[in-house]
């Protein structure tokens, strides 16, 4: 299979240049197409659910921009909503969830677990299908504390002080909380990757919020738990880690999760972008709002990462999340400019 999927080869330390290109949430509102699926689907939730619709959205961004990574289209809260968590989306105001007590962290009920999530396993197994031969299939969860911090302030927060309180006040529950977290993402992944997901990333958006000892351990331990758990059944398979925000602590995190490649938000410095590069594939890490701004500010950002970056195993990718006010010649310009680029 090598060479066959080129963001694979990449992910395993392979430099190729120009670097193969996909977006985080790149199936998403900027595109008309995802808009008027999500008006047919009703809530995000059946979008999600439905895997006729899930594997249309999937492949949206495939078609429009020939991008070399397709996304599962889902969402990290997906987990807790199948241990029995309530959830929901409301246009404008992100998810909602009935924020979780420490007296019933034991109370998660696995037991329709992987029948819950069978329709994304469906999606999985379809899109594998579809997508052309190249295109390389990465499956996700979301980290245990990013999706641990939903579930205890029940919606997003500006840096998650409902989540820090519960782990200060309740060290433990919140431990066992990630415990779990962890066994059942670990679980999930591995049906992504029975059904087809030739790599899988793992999303640790609010890694940025911790002290260093809470790093330590409510963030790198429950992903050194999942990798551990992937790697004993799919050791050929590469695990992406993004602790986004994680500043300084990239480093630990790399070394003690182990994942085969690392996600760089765009406040990383290059020097050490560049250090961490040399052990090791990384993926990223436009600011968003370069795209969104477009022009010089998009072309000065474009080419910045591939000249600090371009020389060792690159995945181009954003810092982030792509944003619904993102217009779409801006990231026609954006392929553009990485494509068209040639090797200094
Ligand atoms: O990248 C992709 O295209 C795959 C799909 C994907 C979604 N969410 C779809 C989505 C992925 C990988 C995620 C991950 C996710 N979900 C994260 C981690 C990455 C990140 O962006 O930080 C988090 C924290 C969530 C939880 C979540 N889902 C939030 C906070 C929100 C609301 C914010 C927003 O953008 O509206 C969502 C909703 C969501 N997930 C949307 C999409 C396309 C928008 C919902 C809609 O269509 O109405």
């Amino acid at each position: 299979m090598a060479g066959k999927r080129i963001v694979v080869d990449v992910l395993n330390g392979e430099a190729s240049f120009p670097p193969p290109i996909w977006m985080m949430r790149q199936a998403g509102r900027y595109l008309p197409e995802y808009r008027e699926a999500r008006r047919q689907a009703g809530g995000f939730l059946d979008l999600c659910y439905n895997p006729d619709l899930a594997v249309e959205v999937t492949l949206q961004p495939i078609r429009r921009f020939g991008f070399d990574a397709s996304i599962l289209f889902s969402d990290i809260l997906v987990v807790p909503h199948a241990l029995g968590r309530d959830l929901r989306f409301e246009e404008g105001r992100g998810p909602l969830m009935t924020p979780i007590r420490e007296g019933e962290v034991d109370e998660l009920d696995g037991e329709a677990f992987h029948v819950n999530l069978a329709p994304v396993y469906e999606t999985v197994t379809r899109l594998r299908k579809e997508l052309p031969d190249e295109t390389t299939l990465i499956g996700f969860c979301g980290a245990p504390w990013t999706v641990a911090t939903y579930m205890i302030a029940g919606h997003g927060t500006p840096d998650q002080a409902p989540a820090r309180l519960f782990a200060y006040r309740a060290p433990e529950a919140m431990r066992r909380l990630l415990n779990t977290l962890a066994e059942r993402s670990a679980e999930y992944l591995k049906r992504q990757i029975a059904a087809g997901a030739d790599v899988v990333q793992i999303f640790d958006s609010w890694a940025g919020v911790l002290d260093e000892a809470s790093f330590e351990a409510f963030c790198i331990e429950p992903v050194r738990l999942i990798v551990e758990s992937v790697r004993r059944e799919y050791p050929d398979v590469p695990i992406i880690g993004f602790p986004r925000g994680a500043g300084a602590l990239y480093d630990t995190y790399r070394a003690r999760t182990g994942v085969t490649a690392l996600g760089l938000d765009w406040s990383v410095p290059w020097t050490q972008a560049r250090k961490l590069q040399a052990e090791g594939a990384v993926q990223g890490n436009l600011d968003p709002l370069r795209l969104v701004a477009g022009g010089r500010a998009l072309s000065e950002g474009v080419d910045a990462i591939l000249s600090e970056l371009g020389n060792g195993p690159l995945v181009f990718n954003l810092g982030h999340g792509i944003t619904p006010e993102t217009p779409i010649a801006h990231v026609e310009q954006m392929i553009a400019r990485v494509r068209g680029a040639s090797a200094k």
